[in-house]
């Protein structure tokens, strides 16, 4: 059987996050896979999520089937976080995913049944894994161009001159906030004018909402999805709760369909149940239950705002003062982007090369896109990795 099998592609990420974990150097520097880091370079568990986590283990009686549905109140109260109620509910259908991948796995599934072998317009660069999902979806990929390697910043003009060709039957997927790999973000008026855009061609908005809350604060980076969910007919999010709740192996996320009217949302919502069914039948819940009692709970929803605002702010001060470092040592300004990228992560725009040399001599690993995660810089060490990087530079 298994001889007809090539190997598979492996995804870069957690290629690197396995030789990150087996290099023995105690002065490594992990700036790969995309989790928070604490100062002492641990993933800490939520205080939030752990008075959760112990008032479920207390009071849980049962651990029989949810539905194919999953969790509805933790579905409810994402979409409260993500939407603020800017969209009447009878419009509004849920599913679990079995975190942010599952959510945009459903999705894009039914996307693929509405519009086989349809266009998937994706960003250029993006997250390596929105590429096998929209083609395991039966989704044809294409790109727009998003970044401006020269200026590290959005190249809007580029963007939007593929965005503004496209046809009521195509998908666009948007990343919600926190861009990932760059760093580099909407403006508002850029949201604005792309909605323009998308009312305008009728193209479907798929927006990944991974990072909620990682970039200028919860409301702040909701302006892009609400603006989508507000003036447009249809669109789908996906959410994760993998990031914003460090809820990483617990597989949290919903998928959310937006449709005309109820009518339609309920068919949305059937394709959505029949594509759990017929591949993980249930999703996993304990995570999404662990969100459920924060979200529900007046005092363990204000400490996980707080918790999330210590982890925003401490990211934004590592890029501040990598820049800072950089600008110093180097008396150059090439990586004052560092500062004012958002979110978890920016791309250096270092070449393939660059990126290996700091790997296998300096033990500094990041994405070979040149992809950094700014929670792994590390405070203590912030001149080294200057050093580092400057020298790699050339
Ligand atoms: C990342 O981009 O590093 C994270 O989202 C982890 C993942 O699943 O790829």
């Amino acid at each position: 059987m298994f001889e007809t099998l090539q190997k598979a592609t492996l995804d870069k990420i957690f290629v690197l996050m396995a030789e990150y974990a087996a290099d023995p150097r105690a002065n490594k520097i992990d700036l790969g896979v995309g989790v928070y880091k604490d100062p002492q370079n641990n993933t800490p568990i939520m205080s939030a999520v752990r008075k959760a986590e112990q008032r479920i283990l207390d009071g849980a009686k049962t651990k029989t089937y949810k539905g194919v549905v999953g969790n509805k109140e933790f579905s409810a109260g994402i979409v409260d976080l993500a939407l603020g109620g800017v969209v009447d509910a009878t419009r509004i259908r849920t599913v679990n995913g079995a975190g942010g991948t599952g959510a945009l796995m459903i999705l894009m599934q039914v996307l693929g049944r509405a519009r086989p072998k349809g266009r998937i317009f994706i960003s250029d660069p993006t997250w390596p894994n929105h590429i096998p999902l929209a083609e395991n979806a039966n989704l044809t990929v294409h790109y727009y161009p998003y970044f401006d390697p020269a200026t590290r910043q959005v190249d809007f003009g580029a963007m939007m001159k593929v965005v503004d060709t496209l046809t009521g039957d195509d998908v666009v997927l948007l990343h919600g906030c926190c861009h990932n790999p760059t760093g580099a973000n909407l403006t508002p008026a850029q949201w604005d004018a792309v909605v323009e855009s998308l009312q305008r061609t009728g193209a479907f908005p798929l927006v990944d909402l991974a990072y909620l809350g990682f970039g200028d604060g919860l409301v702040e980076d909701a302006y892009g999805v609400r603006k989508v969910a507000a003036s447009l007919p249809e669109c789908m999010i996906a959410f994760s709760a993998s990031k914003n709740f460090g809820l990483y192996r617990e597989r949290a996320g919903v998928a959310i369909a937006i449709a005309r009217d109820a009518a339609a949302a309920d068919v949305v919502s059937s394709q959505m149940q029949n594509i759990i069914r017929g591949t993980i039948s249930q999703t996993p819940d304990h995570g999404a239950e662990i969100v459920r009692v924060i979200l529900e709970d007046k005092a363990l929803r204000a400490e996980w705002e707080t918790e999330l605002t210590q982890m925003r702010e401490r990211m934004k001060r590592l890029r501040v003062k990598l820049a800072d470092a950089i600008r110093r040592k180097s008396n150059s300004k090439d990586f004052d982007f560092i500062a004012t990228h958002s979110g978890m992560f920016s791309l250096l725009g270092l070449p393939q090369s660059v990126v290996e040399k700091l790997k296998t001599e300096d033990g500094v690993y990041m994405i070979n896109d040149s992809r950094i995660n700014v929670a792994g810089i590390p405070e203590d060490r912030v001149d080294e990795l200057a050093d580092y990087l400057i020298a790699a530079a050339g």
